[in-house]
């Protein structure tokens, strides 16, 4: 047992060189990654410890124990910025796991379509679009946010249970592809089709009723979720789309849930959508993608587990998609983008309260509320190295709710105020999730991009929202 950031580690580590309280996870061998040429680690734990100043994305220096950005130490970033709390993206990161997908998909056809839910931040949704990813949307802004940052509207899919018919009538004019997910929803593609006089491309989002052992939040294959049509009613919307000469059927799709952490899950899902094909080809359609929607997890635990990558994702559906001859549509979101950024806070001090300790950071359930609203746990860390004496503290926000903490029973050096705390893996449903909640504004966004911190979202301020109440 080796601990990295002072949570145990089951792997055959070596301990190398090592800031107070930190310790370098390398393998002798038989690892799972290849980190630099003749250095193996386990799973992904080379992602939390690198040289100083040279790694990739969010790592905590070998050689200063300091927490770094690609090549930038988050404490100069602190002192750089006007905020106090921000969230910080690495663009090298971004571009890594959604190269990732790109070589993982080589040798199929195949539309990777990146979930604008997970985070829509204008400036990496135009990196994204610039490096040739679709889009997968959930609302029309959302469909008006893509187009505005490039993406090729025919390489996007609109998804949804209850999407509005201007959402559809705007999808339908941009040669969105779009899923019926309902009887209603196909009446109303129909009538946005017919309104703009163009034929709508559309796929059957078909409920494959597989348990993604997930938490039942983020739970949406399984036959009782108000997403997508029962498999036994298959027939009825194809005599219906049959019946609908603006409606072209092009294909099928299952998103399962999310944070899934085995990919044979995929793989079963696949296997019935594959029956489905053969079914729904029978009745004369001529079909031609496999959608096998999002849902990829990531190693919140920061435990150095080994998860399966995209390339495990795609070689467990690579045979089904090759001998029915389609193209495979995947739509992660979280696995692209969650491991790009961390949120940054600033300690406002440390309390005790009975038997229990609190850090008090700036950040809250109203910036990030993935741990109040899901339990979730994301690894919480401090920015510099420290001596301090450990304990186990909640780490809270400033919200007037007990429900509000970033994080629950986490042993760190007693912080100061005024030091930096990072709540990590912050890329994916965290900024868009975020609320005004308490009247708290959200925050700015920086990336770290060529070695140099750009901004990338202005703090939202009171004005702009005192602005909605104008001339009422
Ligand atoms: N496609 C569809 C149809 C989806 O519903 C989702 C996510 C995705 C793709 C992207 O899934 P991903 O690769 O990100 O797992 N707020 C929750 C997550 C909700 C996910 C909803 N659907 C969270 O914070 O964990």
């Amino acid at each position: 047992m080796q601990t990295i950031s002072g949570r145990s580690v089951q792997s055959r580590c070596l301990a190398r060189v090592a800031a107070p309280g930190r310790k370098v996870c390398v393998v002798r061998a038989g690892a799972a990654v290849q980190d630099k040429p003749g250095e193996k680690v386990v799973g992904s734990a080379w992602q939390f410890t690198q040289p100083a100043g040279k790694g990739l994305g969010w790592y905590t220096g070998a050689e200063d124990g300091y927490l770094y950005v690609d090549q930038l130490r988050v404490e100069d970033i602190r002192r750089q910025v006007p905020e106090a709390l921000f969230y910080l993206y690495s663009k090298n990161r971004v571009m890594h796991n959604y190269e990732s997908y790109k070589k993982a998909l080589e040798g199929l056809d195949s539309l990777p379509c990146y979930a604008v839910k997970a985070n829509n931040n204008l400036i990496i949704m135009k990196q994204l679009a610039a490096a040739g990813s679709g889009a997968v949307l959930v609302s029309g802004n959302e469909l008006k946010m893509a187009i505005a940052a490039g993406f090729d509207p025919s390489r996007t899919i609109f998804n949804g249970n209850g999407k509005l018919p201007w959402e559809l009538e705007l999808a339908v004019e941009k040669g969105v592809l779009i899923n019926i997910d309902s009887e209603f929803d196909l009446q109303n593609i129909a009538a946005a089709a017919r309104k703009t006089g163009k034929k709508a491309k559309v796929l059957l989002r078909i409920n494959p009723d597989v348990d993604p052992q997930v938490h039942p939040y983020v739970s949406t294959g399984l036959a009782g979720s108000k997403f997508g049509i029962r498999n036994s009613h298959i027939k009825w919307f194809l005599d219906a789309i049959r019946a609908e000469p603006m409606l072209e059927l092009v294909g099928v799709h299952s998103h399962l849930g999310s944070t899934i952490t085995k990919v044979n899950i995929f793989r079963d899902a696949a296997v019935i959508m594959c029956e489905f094909i053969k079914m729904i080809r029978a009745e004369g359609f001529e079909l031609k993608y496999l959608n096998i929607g999002g849902g990829l997890g990531i190693d919140y635990s920061h435990e150095g587990q080994v998860l399966p990558t995209p390339t495990d994702l795609i070689d467990t559906v690579r045979d089904i998609v090759k001998e029915l001859g389609l193209t495979l549509v995947i739509e992660p979101g979280r696995s692209m983008i969650a491991t790009s950024c961390a949120l940054v806070n600033t300690v406002t001090g440390v309390k005790t309260n009975g038997n229990k300790n609190f850090i008090v950071v700036d950040g809250s359930m109203a910036t990030l509320i993935r741990p109040s609203l899901y339990g979730a746990y994301q690894h919480i860390e401090l920015t510099a190295p420290s001596t301090a004496e450990k304990q186990t503290f909640d780490v809270v926000g400033p919200i007037c709710e007990s429900g509000d903490y970033l994080g629950k029973d986490r042993v760190l050096p007693t912080p100061k105020a005024g030091d930096g705390l990072v709540v990590h893996d912050a890329g994916a449903y965290c900024m868009s999730m975020a609320s005004n909640y308490n009247l708290k504004m959200r925050p700015a966004e920086y990336l770290v991009e060529d070695g140099k911190v750009r901004k990338i979202r202005h703090e939202e301020t009171l004005e702009q929202h005192m602005a909605v109440f104008e001339g009422l």
